[in-house]
Order: structure tokens, then sequence, then C-alpha cells
């Protein structure tokens, strides 16, 4: 943890608070008179209770409690149930997703990731929990939509492009006889917030390709200074028209970085043994690093 991170902890410590208060004082303000308890509900709103007790909420400890169950979420509906007033209720729908969310942050403030919420790039971008959940729902995860990749593409389509690329990740479709599918997004993202950029779900991005690459974390005699440093500069994350997800074709991609040396500058000429078939992976195989006794240039 470096130095300027307790503060931000505070500082997002004290946002939360402040959101939950904002929500209290809407709850209550929306919503007055007591809580009346869920079967009371079931009087008007037979189909959403019915449906709702699959839900994982319904079967959480808690919806016995009188001020739990629907009104968790919904706060004392007395006056509601007593005139029929809707405006007498909250639905959280209606509010803005900051006051939407902080009512949720209420029971998941210390959930996975969703301690790193306040600030995250959904949060900031008014993403709300409802952008991606319907709690009334009993999918998994209570998501929007049964395939989480769906859920992410509503908004993220350019993702869902890159999906269809030569060389990708397998996480299109979970149903290809390819095996693809195995992976989701968040294998690698934490929707909710992370400690890292770009919501990646580990210390780096570099620590989350460890985690299913580990071959490329091992120790070697000759290591190729840009891989320890960012896996990116040279892969793109989601999928690429090159081969292996490079950003670029080789030998273009080294070129952009070895431009003063003997062999490996210049425009080649296509049939030229630089330039042909793997090119500079002809005699420079171990890109990621080597142990060849005999030197530090990249050799098997
Ligand atoms: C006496 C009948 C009655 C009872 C009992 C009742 N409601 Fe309602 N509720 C209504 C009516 C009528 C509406 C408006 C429906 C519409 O506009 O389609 C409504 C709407 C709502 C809405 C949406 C408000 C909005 O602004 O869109 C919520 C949330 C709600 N009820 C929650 C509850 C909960 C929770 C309970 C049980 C604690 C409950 N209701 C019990 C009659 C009732
Ligand atoms: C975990 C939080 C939560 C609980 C518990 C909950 N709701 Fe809701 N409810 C919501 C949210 C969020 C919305 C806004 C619509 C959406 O995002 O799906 C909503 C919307 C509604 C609406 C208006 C829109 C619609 O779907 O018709 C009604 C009516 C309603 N809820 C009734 C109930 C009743 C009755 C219960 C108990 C059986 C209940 N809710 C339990 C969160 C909750
Ligand atoms: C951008 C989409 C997105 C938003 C916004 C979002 N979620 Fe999620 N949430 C997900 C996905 C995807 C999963 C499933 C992740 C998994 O399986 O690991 C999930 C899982 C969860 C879970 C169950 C697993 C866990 O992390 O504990 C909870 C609880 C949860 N979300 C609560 C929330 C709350 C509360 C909010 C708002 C503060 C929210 N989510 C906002 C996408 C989202
Ligand atoms: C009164 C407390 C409370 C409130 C408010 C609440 N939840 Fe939950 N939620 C729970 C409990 C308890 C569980 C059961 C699992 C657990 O222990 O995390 C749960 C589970 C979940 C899950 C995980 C479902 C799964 O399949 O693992 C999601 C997603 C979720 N809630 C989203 C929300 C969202 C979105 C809201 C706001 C609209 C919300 N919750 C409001 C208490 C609450
Ligand atoms: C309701 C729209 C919406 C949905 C749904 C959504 N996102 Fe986002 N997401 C955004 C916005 C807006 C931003 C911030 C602007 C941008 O960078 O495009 C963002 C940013 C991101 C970022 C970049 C974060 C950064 O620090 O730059 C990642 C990663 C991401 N989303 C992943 C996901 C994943 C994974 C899902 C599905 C579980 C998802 N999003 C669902 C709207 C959405
Ligand atoms: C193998 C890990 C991995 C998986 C799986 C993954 N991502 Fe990413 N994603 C990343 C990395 C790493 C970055 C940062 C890229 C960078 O900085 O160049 C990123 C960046 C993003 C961004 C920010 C935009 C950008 O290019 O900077 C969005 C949005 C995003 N991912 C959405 C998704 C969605 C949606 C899915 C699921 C379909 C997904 N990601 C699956 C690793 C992954
Ligand atoms: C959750 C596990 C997981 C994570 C995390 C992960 N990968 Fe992968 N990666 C895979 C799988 C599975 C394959 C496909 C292997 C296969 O087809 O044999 C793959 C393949 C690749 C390939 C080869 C693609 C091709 O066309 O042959 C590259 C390059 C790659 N990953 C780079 C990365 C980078 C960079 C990161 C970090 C941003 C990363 N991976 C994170 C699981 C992961
Ligand atoms: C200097 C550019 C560069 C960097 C940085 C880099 N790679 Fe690569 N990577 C390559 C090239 C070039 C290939 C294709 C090698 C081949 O075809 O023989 C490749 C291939 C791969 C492959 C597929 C073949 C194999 O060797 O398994 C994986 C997986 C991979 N890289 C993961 C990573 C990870 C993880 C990182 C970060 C720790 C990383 N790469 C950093 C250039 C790079
Ligand atoms: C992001 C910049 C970058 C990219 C892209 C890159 N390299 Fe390097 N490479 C370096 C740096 C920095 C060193 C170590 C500095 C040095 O000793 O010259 C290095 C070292 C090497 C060495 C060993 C040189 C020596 O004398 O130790 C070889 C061989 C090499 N790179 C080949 C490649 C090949 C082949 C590619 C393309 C697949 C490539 N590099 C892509 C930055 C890069
Ligand atoms: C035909 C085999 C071959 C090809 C193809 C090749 N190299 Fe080399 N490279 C070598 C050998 C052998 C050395 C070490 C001997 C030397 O210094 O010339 C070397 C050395 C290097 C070095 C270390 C610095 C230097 O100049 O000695 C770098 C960097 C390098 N190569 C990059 C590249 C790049 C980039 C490409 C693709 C444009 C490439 N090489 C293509 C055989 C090759």
């Amino acid at each position: 943890m470096n130095e300027t991170a307790i503060p931000k902890r505070f500082l997002r410590v004290a946002a939360l608070a402040c959101s939950l208060i904002l929500a209290a004082a809407w709850i209550a303000l929306a919503a007055d008179g007591a809580y009346v308890g869920s079967d009371k509900c079931k009087e008007c709103h037979e189909g959403i209770v019915g449906s709702f007790r699959a839900n994982i909420h319904a079967k959480a400890a808690y919806y016995g409690a009188k001020n739990a169950g629907c009104e968790s979420c919904h706060g004392p509906a007395g006056a509601h149930v007593e005139s029929g007033d809707k405006s007498k209720i909250v639905n959280p729908a209606k509010n803005s997703a900051e006051i939407a969310s902080a009512a949720c942050l209420a029971c998941h403030a210390k959930g996975k990731g969703q301690m790193f919420w306040k600030g995250s790039a959904h949060d900031s971008q008014e993403a709300g929990c409802a952008a991606c959940h319907k709690v009334h729902g009993n999918k998994a995860k209570l998501l929007a939509k049964p395939d989480e990749k769906e859920v992410c593409f509503a908004c993220h389509s350019e993702v869902r492009a890159s999906m269809l690329k030569r060389s990708k990740h397998p996480m299109r479709d979970s149903s290809s006889p390819t095996g693809e599918g195995k992976m989701s997004c968040s294998a690698c993202h934490n929707p909710h917030g992370a400690r890292s950029e770009k919501l990646i779900a580990a210390k780096s991005i570099n620590d989350k390709c460890y985690e299913c690459h580990a071959e490329k974390k091992a120790p070697v005699l000759w290591e190729h200074s840009p891989v320890k440093e960012d896996c990116m500069t040279c892969h793109s994350a989601h999928g690429s028209s090159f081969d292996k997800m490079l950003t670029q074709k080789v030998p273009r991609l080294c070129q952009s970085c070895h431009m003063q040396g003997r062999h490996q500058t210049g425009t080649l000429s296509t049939n030229s043994v630089y330039a042909l078939g793997r090119s500079c992976l002809n005699c420079h195989p171990m890109i990621h690093g080597s142990n060849n006794p005999s030197g530090p240039v990249l050799q098997r």
C-alpha cells in the first residue's frame, strides 16, 4: 500500500457515510409510517411477493424480521399500505443512481469489491447497482441477463467486437463447440471497483496475467525488461487482429523499441531473412526471457 492509499480509504469511507445518510433521509421523506412486514404487500402485489420467494434476499435470515423483507429496500410502508398511494413508498428506480446504490450498500458495503465502489469507474459514471442487477429477478448473482458478458456489452460494445478478432481470450460463447466461454469478464475485472487501474481485480495488471500464465513470472537468467514492466506493452487484453493478441505485427512491434542496431533497423524488404515468416522470432523466440547460457539475446 502506498502512502496516499490511507487518506483515500478515509475519503471513501467518509463519502460512503454521506451517501448512506442521504439515502436514509430520502427513505424517511418518501416513506413515512411504520414497518408493516412483507405479508401485507401480498394483498396488492401478489405477483412480486410470489416470485420473490425464490430470491436470495427473501431466503436470507433477516427476511422474517419486522423492518426487513420488502421494506429493507423500500422503507417503511405503513402510509403506502393504508392509502395505496405510490408516492408514499420508495421506488429505487426513480432515485438517482447514487441514492439507490447507497441503499444497497447499507448491507453490501463490505462485500468482495463493493468496498472499492465509491469513486470507481461505474459509480462516478452513474452506472449504479441497477445498471447490472435486477434484484427482483432470480438469475445467478441477480444479474440483469443470464450471461454476464451480455450485461457488460449493453454499454461496452467495443469489447464485444474484439471478441470476434482472430486472436482472443476464450470468452466468446458459453455454448461454443471449441470450448470458448470458459472465462468471463469477472475473471479479470471486478465491476464494483478494485485497487488497480481499469477495475482489475489484482495488485497490478501483470499480477492478474500471472494468475493464469504463471510461467511468465518464473525467474529467468536473461530478462526482457518490458515483460516484467507491463504485458500490455505488446499484448491487448481482449482480442487482436494479430497473432497471440499482439498490439502490432512483428517485426514492427519490435522495431517500435529497437531502432539502434545492426540488423533490426530500417524498412526490411519483404523477403529479407529478418522479416520472413516469424521474422525476429525466428532467432529470438524466447521473447519473455531466456535461460540460454550463451547470452542475453533471447534465444532458445
Ligand atoms: C392496498 C394496496 C397496496 C398494498 C397493501 C401495498 N401496495 Fe404497493 N402499490 C399499490 C399501488 C396501487 C401502487 C401503484 C401501482 C402502479 O402504479 O402500477 C403501488 C406501488 C408500489 C411501488 C412502486 C412505487 C412507484 O413509485 O413506482 C412500490 C415500491 C410498492 N408499491 C411497494 C409496496 C410494498 C413493499 C408493500 C408492502 C409493505 C406494498 N407496496 C403494499 C398498492 C399497494
Ligand atoms: C434487495 C432490495 C429489494 C427488495 C428486498 C425488494 N425490492 Fe422491490 N424494488 C427494488 C428495486 C431496486 C426496484 C426498482 C426496479 C428494479 O431495479 O428492478 C424495485 C421495484 C419495486 C416495485 C415497482 C416496480 C415493479 O417491479 O413493479 C414494486 C411494486 C416492488 N419493488 C415491490 C416489492 C415487494 C412487494 C417486495 C417484497 C416481496 C420487494 N419489492 C422487495 C428493490 C427491492
Ligand atoms: C457494472 C456492472 C455491475 C454493477 C454496476 C454492480 N454489480 Fe454487483 N455484480 C456484477 C457481476 C458481474 C457480479 C458477478 C461477479 C462474480 O460472479 O464474481 C456481481 C456480483 C454481486 C454480488 C455477489 C458477489 C459479491 O461480490 O459479493 C453482490 C452482493 C453485488 N454484486 C452487489 C452489488 C451492489 C450493492 C452494487 C451497487 C453498489 C453492484 N453490485 C453494482 C456486476 C455489477
Ligand atoms: C437488508 C440488507 C440488504 C439490502 C438492503 C440489500 N441486500 Fe443484497 N443481499 C443481502 C443478503 C443477506 C444477501 C445474501 C448473501 C450474502 O450474505 O451476501 C444478499 C445477496 C445479494 C446478491 C448476491 C446474489 C447471489 O446470487 O449471490 C446480490 C447481487 C445483491 N444482494 C444485490 C443487492 C442490490 C443490488 C441491492 C440494492 C437494490 C441489495 N442487494 C440490497 C442483504 C441485503
Ligand atoms: C450502464 C452501462 C454500463 C454497464 C452495464 C457496464 N459498464 Fe463498465 N463502464 C461504464 C462507463 C460509463 C464507464 C466509464 C467510461 C468509460 O471508460 O467508458 C465504464 C468503465 C469500465 C471499465 C474501465 C474502468 C477504468 O478505470 O477505465 C471497465 C474495465 C468496465 N467498465 C468493465 C465493465 C464490466 C466487466 C461490465 C459488466 C459486468 C460493465 N463494465 C458493465 C458503463 C457500463
Ligand atoms: C484476461 C483478462 C481480461 C478479461 C477476461 C477481460 N478484460 Fe477487460 N481489460 C483487461 C485489461 C488488462 C484492461 C486494461 C487494458 C489496458 O490498459 O490497455 C482491460 C480494459 C477494459 C476496459 C476499459 C477500456 C480500455 O480498453 O481501456 C473495459 C471497458 C473492459 N476491459 C471491459 C471488459 C469486458 C466487458 C469483458 C468481458 C467481455 C472484459 N473486459 C474481459 C483485462 C481483461
Ligand atoms: C483467468 C485466466 C486468465 C487470465 C487472468 C489471463 N489469461 Fe491469457 N489466456 C487464458 C486462456 C485460457 C488462454 C487460451 C489458452 C489456449 O487456448 O491454449 C489464454 C491465452 C492467452 C494468449 C495467447 C492468445 C492466442 O491467440 O494464442 C495471450 C497472449 C494471453 N493469454 C495473454 C494474457 C495477458 C496479457 C493477460 C493479463 C492481462 C492474461 N492473458 C490473463 C487465460 C487467462
Ligand atoms: C516485448 C513484447 C512482449 C511483452 C512485454 C509480453 N509479451 Fe507475451 N508474447 C510476445 C510475443 C512476440 C509473443 C508470440 C511468441 C511466439 O509466437 O513465439 C507472445 C506470446 C505470448 C503468449 C502465448 C504463447 C506463449 O508463450 O505462451 C502468452 C500467454 C503471453 N505472451 C503472455 C504474456 C504475459 C502474461 C506478459 C506479461 C507478463 C507478456 N506476454 C508480455 C511479446 C510480448
Ligand atoms: C517496449 C519496448 C520493447 C519492445 C516492444 C521490444 N523490446 Fe526487446 N528490449 C527492450 C529493452 C528495454 C531491452 C533491454 C535493453 C537493452 O539491453 O538493450 C530489450 C532487449 C532485447 C534483446 C536483448 C538485447 C541485449 O543485448 O540484451 C533482444 C534480442 C530483444 N529485445 C528482442 C526483441 C524482439 C524480437 C522484440 C519483438 C518481438 C522486442 N525485443 C520488443 C525493449 C523492447
Ligand atoms: C537470422 C537470425 C536473426 C534474426 C531474424 C534477427 N536477429 Fe536479432 N540477433 C541475432 C543474433 C545472432 C544476435 C546476437 C549477435 C549480434 O550481436 O549480432 C542478435 C542480436 C539482437 C539484439 C541485441 C543488440 C544487437 O544489435 O546486438 C537485438 C536488440 C536484436 N537482435 C533484435 C532483433 C530484431 C528487432 C529483429 C527483427 C527485426 C531481429 N533481431 C532479427 C539474430 C537474429
